[in-house]
Parts: structure tokens; C-alpha cells; sequence
């Protein structure tokens, strides 16, 4: 048995199988928008995992796999074995024999390593402490929706090196745009927990007025992650200074967009009026999350599709 493609981080897929799957997101979005039907995964069957809480990534994966004519079944930490200590090994070994796809949302990223390396089906990453590959996946294909190509463009990334972050500085190792990044002192990037091959695709400022400065796009996220919670006071301290505010959209490119992987915090990471703001597309970003996962899935389960059909290669 062939072992399967997995989505584990942003860099398990090349430049050219990011273009096919925009491409075929933008397609599945337009079947999706004029109510026809598309069903290439009928009888195929989602099992997502969930050891931490979930709006977006469940709701955009368990109707993306209806929508595809497929079936998703959701279990989480409490309520399966999966609580009480059963070995991820073991687990990964029972599931990817009764499913066709397996998305997990975990704490290590060894975790869904782990899985993935005794999976007989497609492991998704729906976010660890280290990566959430599939908001950055949808992120971009939002701006190029809005804007055209990334490539060559600067991403400014305010507040905390954590997950959604790496996801960017790995993204733009692969896809070939700049992020500058600025965090408070102590909470800057760590390159070998991102993951990266050090081309030079990142620049980090230790003041956000000028990691903001002439950028394209300007992004922020929560300053407490789902799991670090006990940070949470320290870090309102450290971070007071790193809002996204309308003056350091200012600094940005007149044209800038301003992204928010959601949940936010209007008031902390970013001011009521920028996201609430002209130049933000957090909703488009959220529900951009649906089409581009539908492609995603459609990619890992039959390969490379052109219209209804398979193409054979
Ligand atoms: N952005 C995101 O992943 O949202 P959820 O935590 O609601 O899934
Ligand atoms: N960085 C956030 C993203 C939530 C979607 C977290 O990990 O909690």
C-alpha cells in the first residue's frame, strides 16, 4: 500500500500543488455559489478529531465533506478513548481503517505526526501549538481572490510568534512573499519551531509601527492560544503595545488588507474599527475556509481533478 499524502504543515505541498488547489477552490466556490451540486466523494467518510475547541475549522470541514457528498464524523478528547489514554498509534491504526480522511485539531505537533505516521488514509492539520496549515491555505487564496498574486508581496504579522504565525513564515518560504514580524521582547520567532529552510523570507522588528510599514497585508492573532492560558495575564501586559489599530494601517500600503484567523479580541490584538474596518476581509478569510478545505480534500482523496472530472495522467 502506497503511504498517503498528508497536510501536516504548510511546506508538505510545492508552490505548483498550492496553484492547483486555488484554482480548483475558486472553481468549487462558484458550484457552491449557484447551488450545483458537486458530489466526487460520495461514500467517502471525514473523521475529525478535536482536542481543542472549535468554531471555523469544524463547521467549514463537516459541511465542506457534505457538501462534497461525503459524510464526516466528529469525535473529541472527552467522550472517545481518545481521553483516556488510549496510544495515538493504536487510535490512528482503528480510525484510518474505517475512514477515508482524517483531520485532527491536537496540542504537539509529535502528536499528529505520530498519527499520521501509522494512518492508512490523508491526515489534515486542523491547527497545533506549532501550525494551523489550513487557515493559512485559506488566508491566501482570500488575497488572491481580492488582489491577484502573492508573490513578491509583504505580509506584516503583529503580536504573538505562535501557530497561525509559523504557518505565515512558512508560507512565504514556499509561495515567495516577505513577512516582517513583530512580537514583544521574549515572544519572538523561533525559526526551528517554524520549521524553516532560512531563504530570507522574514525580517523581524521590534517595533510594530515599522514591521506594518508599506505592507500589503497586515495580520494579527489572539495573544493567548488555545492552551496557554495560564500566560493569558503576563500577556496582556506584554502585548498592550501591539494592537492593530487604524494608525498602523496607515503604515500600511493604502490598499492593505487586514486579515484575523477569528476568534478575536476587538480591544486587544486589534482596534473594533479596523476590523470592523474598510480594509478587512475577515469574513471572506473565514468563509474562504470551506472552499479552499473542499479543495484540499478533494486534492488528497482523487489527486488532480480539472472540472468534474479526473484527469488521466
Ligand atoms: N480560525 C479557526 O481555526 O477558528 P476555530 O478555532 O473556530 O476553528
Ligand atoms: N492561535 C490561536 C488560533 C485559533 C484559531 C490558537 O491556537 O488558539
Amino acid at each position: 500500500m502506497a503511504a498517503p499524502r498528508h497536510f501536516l504543515q504548510f511546506n508538505d505541498f510545492s508552490r505548483e500543488e498550492f496553484e492547483h488547489i486555488f484554482a480548483r477552490s475558486a472553481w468549487i466556490k462558484q458550484q457552491f455559489k449557484s447551488y450545483q451540486q458537486y458530489w466526487p466523494l460520495v461514500d467517502r467518510t471525514l473523521v475529525m478529531i478535536f482536542e481543542k475547541q472549535s468554531t471555523r475549522t469544524r463547521l467549514s470541514f463537516e459541511a465542506g465533506m457534505h457538501q462534497l457528498g461525503g459524510t464526516a464524523i466528529y469525535l473529541n478528547t472527552r467522550d472517545s478513548q481518545l481521553g483516556r489514554g488510549e496510544p495515538v498509534e493504536d487510535a490512528a491504526q482503528v480510525i484510518s481503517r474505517m475512514s477515508d480522511i482524517v483531520m485532527i485539531r491536537t496540542f504537539e505537533q509529535t502528536i499528529i505526526e505520530r498519527f499520521a505516521a501509522n494512518s492508512r488514509v490523508p491526515v489534515i492539520n486542523g491547527l497545533t501549538n506549532e501550525y494551523h496549515p489550513c487557515q493559512i491555505l485559506a488566508d491566501i487564496y482570500t488575497y488572491i481572490e481580492q488582489r491577484g498574486d502573492i508573490r513578491a508581496k509583504t505580509v506584516a504579522w503583529i503580536g504573538d510568534s505562535n501557530n497561525v504565525c509559523n504557518t505565515w513564515l512558512q508560507a512565504a518560504e514556499v509561495l515567495d512573499f516577505q513577512v516582517r514580524v513583530s512580537t514583544p521582547p521574549g515572544y519572538e520567532v523561533e525559526p526551528e519551531r517554524a520549521n524553516l529552510h532560512g531563504t530570507g523570507h522574514f525580517q523581524q522588528f521590534a517595533d510594530p509601527m515599522e514591521a506594518a510599514s508599506g505592507a500589503d497585508l497586515v495580520t494579527t492573532d489572539v495573544w493567548t492560544s488555545m492552551g496557554f492560558e495560564a500566560e493569558n495575564e503576563a500577556r496582556l501586559k506584554a502585548f498592550a503595545d501591539w494592537q492593530v489599530d487604524t494608525e498602523m494601517m496607515k503604515a500600511a500600503n493604502p490598499d492593505a488588507l487586514f486579515m484575523h484567523c477569528l476568534p478575536a479580541h476587538r480591544g486587544e490584538e486589534v482596534a473594533a474599527e479596523v476590523i470592523d474596518g474598510p480594509n478587512s476581509v475577515v469574513w471572506e478569510e473565514a468563509e474562504n475556509r470551506l472552499h479552499a478545505q473542499k479543495a484540499l480534500m478533494e486534492f488528497l482523496l482523487l489527486g488532480r481533478v480539472t472540472g468534474k472530472f479526473l484527469e488521466r495522467q
